[in-house]
């Protein structure tokens, strides 16, 4: 029978007939990606002339990434970017090179750029409108500065708060990942690849790179598959259907296989179950790893074949040539097809084409304009506060008249980079001399807002300063003061520097805590953390508590706003807020982890966090009535409309995102507690009503069963909106 064959576009007419011109070599040298540092001086932004020749000419790079040390201007991007591609101009194919960057939270590697949450304040906001809008602004920042790759979003699930990457993670629910991750990636590609306004996305890792056991950045994971399935592999899924060019690959192991070297991961599940059609690039050295790290590869020439048989199709190298050398010597002896060598350069240079590379490899100065708008201040300043979570108001002590004499203290209260975290003008985000010049601290948005009058403060410049953290100056200090605003949490830190054994808060902050507290004056804490370090010690004897995140450049104005009551947080916690470490229990836990057999009554205190996932107050409240479902009998692939009235019955207007989670009451495999299946993020006035509608199917109902398949089972299930709640029965 003839089968029915793919057109081929004229896109992909000029890639087939681009390849046929090129040698072996021409393409091992797409397939090849090395750091700026190859290329580059030692001086910030300045181009070697021979080690680049070197680079384009004899190994014909595809791709160069990263900076060398710190973010660059407009000017030195533009200018480099430009010596790259005239140099690529001389090469007999013209192959434009590809330059990447991380851009994480906004565009990290350009002085002056606009930062934004990252995406763990992203997902405390749950406004995918925003997260969207966001994006955008980073596209335009990245786009301005000549690049169109950007290794963003990251889409790990944070279901291991020991993790130092989990700042970048979307919190530890499936559906929050699933629909943030999409929404992103959309935003970042809308429109066409060649527009002035995107740039390719990267599916970050996959798969599994945040289960580490330890926590411990690169270190093993034991991950069943029908838990992979289940948690980590959704929102690839996702991600891939809302059309992500590219996608990098978890560092570290699974099961003790290196993903690199998995082909069922990149292959099998990657390419044909999720139909995934982009370019596949490694991280960081991580082909040579296979050899010399995790040791599955004797030799580093066995490591290469191992990978790009399994499916890599650009290895970010990044420190030499070796790869190619290694991956040329592979093909001739017959260790790697060269069918494989050609599918690999084929969606390379496709994607370049897409990218309009062959049309203009220079950094377009129709683009510039795009960067710095004075409107992105606004709408980082719009995304930091809907980000801030306020945890605790003990009788309302918040918002703090102006007129209050605060006393300032902790060691974030001074610091910027405490505020914006990693990936913030340089990789760890804690050189402060790269940020705007504008940046403020949290002590100058309240010196802004209150008048220096009423402010007081023990604090010095920068995290570590010493002053920060001296008890007795702190003691004598509050004597004049109305309140103590304490800001505690984590200096920023990005992968392996991030590593901690604990997630306990340092002792020195512990004890500023316990001084403030010994003041007998109302405290309140501020924290700016990527991760929840437990502060379980000292939360009962705080009035107020502010879970800030890493909001990027107006942290600290939108911290200000919710303490003196300019802005009403909505901020929802995208994970539980452990109690201890032996409590590390998620929201949508399976029945036995909720359940405490006491003398054989069973108590449901398994699920004890100090702050459960989903908890955020405001200054309003908000009530849910009449929730109602179209039907008490759901049959096959017929939609579920939930309704419920949503009312601000408090006395200032407010955001609320309104959240709907399911229960499925009995199933083949334990089924969780809840799932959150939806949430819709809505303003109300004082007084003002709303009727919030969302629609579920089938799919929404569904889980991993024993055989690895997503399935729905008949039964009985619950749908939770607030306090409300509703039951109804799911028939084939
Ligand atoms: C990180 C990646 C990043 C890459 C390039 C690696 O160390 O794991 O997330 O994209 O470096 O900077």
């Amino acid at each position: 029978m003839a089968q029915t064959k793919k057109a081929i576009s004229p896109m992909e007419t000029k890639v087939n007939n681009l390849l046929a011109k090129m040698t072996l070599e021409e393409k091992v040298g797409q397939m090849t990606q090395v750091t700026l540092d190859v290329v580059g001086t030692k001086t910030d932004g300045q181009l070697n002339p021979v080690a680049l020749k070197k680079a384009i000419a004899d190994y014909h790079v595809g791709s160069i990434l990263n900076v060398t040390s710190h973010a660059l201007s407009l000017e030195q991007w533009h200018k480099l970017l430009t010596e790259i591609a005239d140099e690529a101009n001389k090469t007999k194919n013209k192959i434009p090179v590809l330059y990447g960057l991380d851009g994480i939270h906004g565009q990290t590697y350009t002085l002056n750029s606009t930062l934004f949450p990252q995406n763990i304040g992203m997902a405390a906001t749950r406004n995918l409108e925003l997260g969207k809008a966001v994006t955008k602004v980073a596209a335009k920042e990245l786009r301005a500065s000549g690049v169109r790759w950007n290794f963003a979003p990251v889409l790990d699930i944070g279901r291991q708060p020991l993790w130092s990457r989990f700042p970048e993670t979307y919190g530890e629910d499936v559906y929050i990942g699933k629909t943030m991750g999409a929404a992103v990636i959309k935003a970042y590609e809308e429109g066409g690849l060649d527009k002035i306004d995107a740039v390719a996305s990267c599916m970050k890792h996959f798969l599994g790179y945040s289960a580490s056991r330890t926590g411990k950045d690169r270190t093993p994971i034991y991950l069943p598959e029908i838990e992979m399935r289940e948690y980590y592999l959704p929102q690839f899924r996702a991600a891939v259907a809302a059309g992500a060019s590219t996608v990098m690959i978890n560092s570290s192991e699974i099961n003790g296989t290196p993903v690199h070297a998995d082909k069922y991961l990149l292959t099998d599940v990657l390419r044909k179950e999720l139909g995934f059609e982009g370019v596949i690039v490694t991280d960081w050295e991580d082909i040579k790893r296979v050899n010399d790290r995790h040791r599955v590869a004797a030799t580093p020439r066995e490591a290469v074949a191992i990978c790009v048989n399994a499916g890599i199709d650009m290895s970010m190298v990044p420190m030499d040539f070796s790869f190619y050398d290694l991956l040329i010597e592979a093909v001739k002896k017959n260790e790697v097809p060269m069918s494989r060598i050609d599918d690999a350069v084929k969606r390379i240079l496709l994607l370049k084409y897409k990218l309009g590379l062959f049309t203009n490899p220079y950094p377009e100065k129709e683009a510039i304009v795009n960067f710095g708008k004075a409107e992105y201040q606004t709408l980082a300043l719009d995304a930091a506060h809907e980000a801030m979570t306020l945890l605790k108001n003990e009788a309302n002590i918040l918002p703090l008249s102006k007129n209050t004499k605060v006393l300032v203290a902790g060691p974030s209260a001074q610091s910027i980079s405490a505020l914006n975290g990693c990936w913030s003008y340089t990789w760890q985000g804690k050189e402060e001399q790269w940020y705007p010049a504008d940046s403020k601290t949290i002590l100058q948005t309240i010196i802004d807002k209150i008048g220096v009058g009423n402010v007081t403060t023990t604090t010095g410049k920068g995290f570590d300063n010493p002053l920060n953290f001296d008890t007795s100056t702190l003691k004598t200090a509050a004597g004049n003061a109305d309140a103590i605003i304490l800001c505690l949490g984590e200096n920023a830190y990005a992968e392996s520097p991030g590593n901690i054994g604990d997630l306990a808060l340092d002792e020195n902050q512990t004890a500023l805590a316990r001084a403030a507290i010994a003041t007998g004056k109302p405290v309140i804490l501020v924290l700016t953390e990527g991760r929840p370090r437990f502060i379980t010690n000292i939360a009962g004897s705080m009035k107020g508590i502010l879970m800030a995140y890493w909001s990027g450049k107006k942290t600290g104005e939108a911290i200000t706003d919710v303490l003196f009551g300019d802005y009403n947080p909505s901020g929802r916690l995208p994970f539980s807020y452990p109690r201890s470490m032996g409590e590390i229990v998620m929201y949508d836990r399976k029945p036995t982890e909720e359940i405490r057999e006491v003398f054989n009554d069973d108590v449901h205190t398994g699920y004890n966090p100090l702050f459960a996932f989903g908890h955020g107050l405001s200054y309003t409240s908000f009530a849910y009535t009449n929730l109602h479902v179209s039907t008490n009998a759901l049959k096959g692939n017929q939609q579920l409309t939930v309704t419920v009235q949503v009312k601000n019955t408090g006395t200032k207007d407010g955001k609320h995102s309104v959240e709907l989670y399911t229960r499925d009451m009995y199933a083949s495999i334990t089924p969780n507690m809840k799932r959150l299946r939806g949430f819709k993020k809505i303003e109300l006035h004082a007084g003002e009503s709303q009727t919030v509608t969302f629609t579920i199917d089938k799919s929404d109902l569904a889980f991993v069963n024993a055989k690895l398949k997503t399935v729905t089972e008949p039964g009985d299930f619950k749908v939770m909106i607030g306090d409300q709640e509703a039951d109804f029965r799911y028939d084939n």
